[in-house]
């Protein structure tokens, strides 16, 4: 056993949040003109890695996000003890180890700034007879993670050492006589989902998961892909019951990770405030559990034509062309949340350039994202000069012609806080300034030279 048994090392071991801050200016540009193909959506690319893990044979993953969390999970893959490696084309392979095959990692495991990392491995490693300390950046230790240790522990996994509150570092001991478990989410989250079934892949029988609100299905179709038994039911007006036939034989099979829609936001936002600009986003996946954004935008009066969708590797995916619109404000229903939720940062940035009041409501899961994002969101907006107001769990933006810009911005560690404020500052009249950029490379590394590319002004 290697993995350490007290938690508190003083510092997180991650890079960022210690270095010196990398602090960056948008200014008013010209027309956004082009075409481009965001980096591969990171959920799917988490779980392409997870999964080539759990797999006999090889895996191959074409179109994987090389952003710094996707890369840490990587290597936890490999510390687990799978054959990572990225071939010459591009492609990255997976050896797997079959689904009772995990071993001890020789080291803590260190997923930086990725809850989706850290969570979902604590689900992968529940069901193994081994021992994890899992640690992660100074934003990462903040978060919850109880909201997944709980099902877990239920099911039959100890947690060793964790900080206060069971937060991250923490240890987890696995077991390979895990009770599958009938499991009622208490909050919205594809995360502890995910958990929760891939420790169902180590347990005796049907490992249940009921949402009251469905959330992105990437888990239960990867699942099938790779030849597990699994049924997702209707339950309720907005839910899903989802059936997973514990400890099935995984067989490796290839993954082709399309664009990720989480990330064409904010191009997509770019051309739509930017006067003038025509912008086509290439590949971008449609999955109807990822795109409460773009409904969204069309309700606030976008010109976005969505051409040649199809179905790819089983997503459907499209062409997006985006043109400068004249918006204006819209109620975003609260059940929309989920299909959203990482979208809300730059829907307050198209909210400010909007005529009228964007009402955002049923926010409360913003605040436990990489950043209080509510919080983040209203002081980047203040700091802009931007009407608004936080009332509970919701946010109010009230948009004007001429948005001045200010900062700098705040971003807290949250890459999502970066490219949001970055792009208002290309509709502003005098530019927006952020106080660090590094982040950006947690989720979308080719941002700054894409947004360039296309026209955009930052320094
Ligand atoms: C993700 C789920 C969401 C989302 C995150 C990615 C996933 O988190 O915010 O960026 O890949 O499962 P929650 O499950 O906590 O809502």
């Amino acid at each position: 056993m290697t993995a350490t048994t007290s938690a508190s090392p003083a510092a997180a071991p991650s890079g960022h949040g210690e270095g010196p801050a990398t602090p960056a200016t948008a200014r008013p540009s010209p027309a956004l003109c082009g075409q481009v193909r965001v980096p591969g959506d990171k959920s799917v690319s988490h779980r392409a890695l997870i999964f080539g893990l759990f797999a006999q044979g090889e895996t191959r993953i074409t179109g994987l996000l090389e952003g710094e969390d996707v890369l840490n999970t990587a290597k936890a893959c490999a510390a687990l003890g799978a054959r990572v490696s990225r071939q010459g084309d591009g492609a990255w392979t997976v050896e797997g180890v079959g689904a009772r095959g995990l071993s001890s990692p020789p080291a803590p495991l260190d997923f930086g700034n990725s809850g989706t990392g850290v969570r979902l491995m604590m689900g992968a490693v529940a069901g193994q007879d081994i021992v994890a300390t899992f640690d992660g950046d100074a934003s990462l230790r903040r978060r919850p993670m109880k909201r997944v240790l709980d099902p877990l522990v239920a099911m039959g996994a100890a947690v060793e050492a964790s900080a206060e509150g069971g937060r991250l570092p923490l240890t987890l001991r696995g077991s390979r006589a895990l009770k599958a478990l009938t499991y009622e989410t208490p909050v919205p989250s594809a995360q502890v989902k995910s958990a929760v079934l891939l420790a169902g892949l180590g347990a005796e029988g049907e490992t249940v998961v009921v949402e009251r609100e469905a959330t992105r299905d990437h888990t239960e179709r990867m699942l099938a892909h790779f030849g597990a038994g699994i049924r997702v039911e209707p339950h309720g007006l907005h839910g899903r019951r989802i059936t997973l036939a514990g400890r099935p034989a995984l067989v490796a099979a290839p993954v082709d990770v399309p664009a990720d829609p989480s990330s064409a936001a904010f191009p997509l936002v770019a051309a739509l405030i930017v006067p003038g600009s025509d912008v086509t986003l290439t590949d971008v996946m449609m999955n109807p559990l990822r795109t409460g954004l773009i409904t969204t935008l069309l309700e606030m009066g976008a010109d976005i034509t969505v051409v040649a969708e199809r179905t790819e590797g089983g997503e459907r995916v499209a062409d997006l062309r985006v043109r400068h619109s004249a918006l204006r404000g819209v109620e975003v229903p609260p059940e929309r949340a989920p299909a959203m939720i990482d979208e809300y940062p730059i829907l307050a940035v198209a909210a400010a350039l909007a005529q009228g009041t964007t009402t955002m409501r049923g926010l409360s899961e913003l605040r436990v994202k990489e950043s209080d994002r509510l919080a983040a969101v209203a002081d980047g907006l203040a700091a802009c000069g931007i009407a608004h107001q936080v009332a509970g769990d919701d946010l109010l933006v009230t948009g004007s012609a001429a948005v001045a810009g200010g900062g700098p911005v705040a971003t807290h560690m949250d890459h999502r806080i970066a490219m949001s404020f970055l792009v208002l500052g290309l509709a502003s009249t005098q530019g927006v300034s952020v106080d660090d950029v590094a982040f950006i490379a947690t989720s979308f590394p080719t941002f700054l030279p894409m947004m360039r590319a296309l026209g955009a002004v930052i320094a």
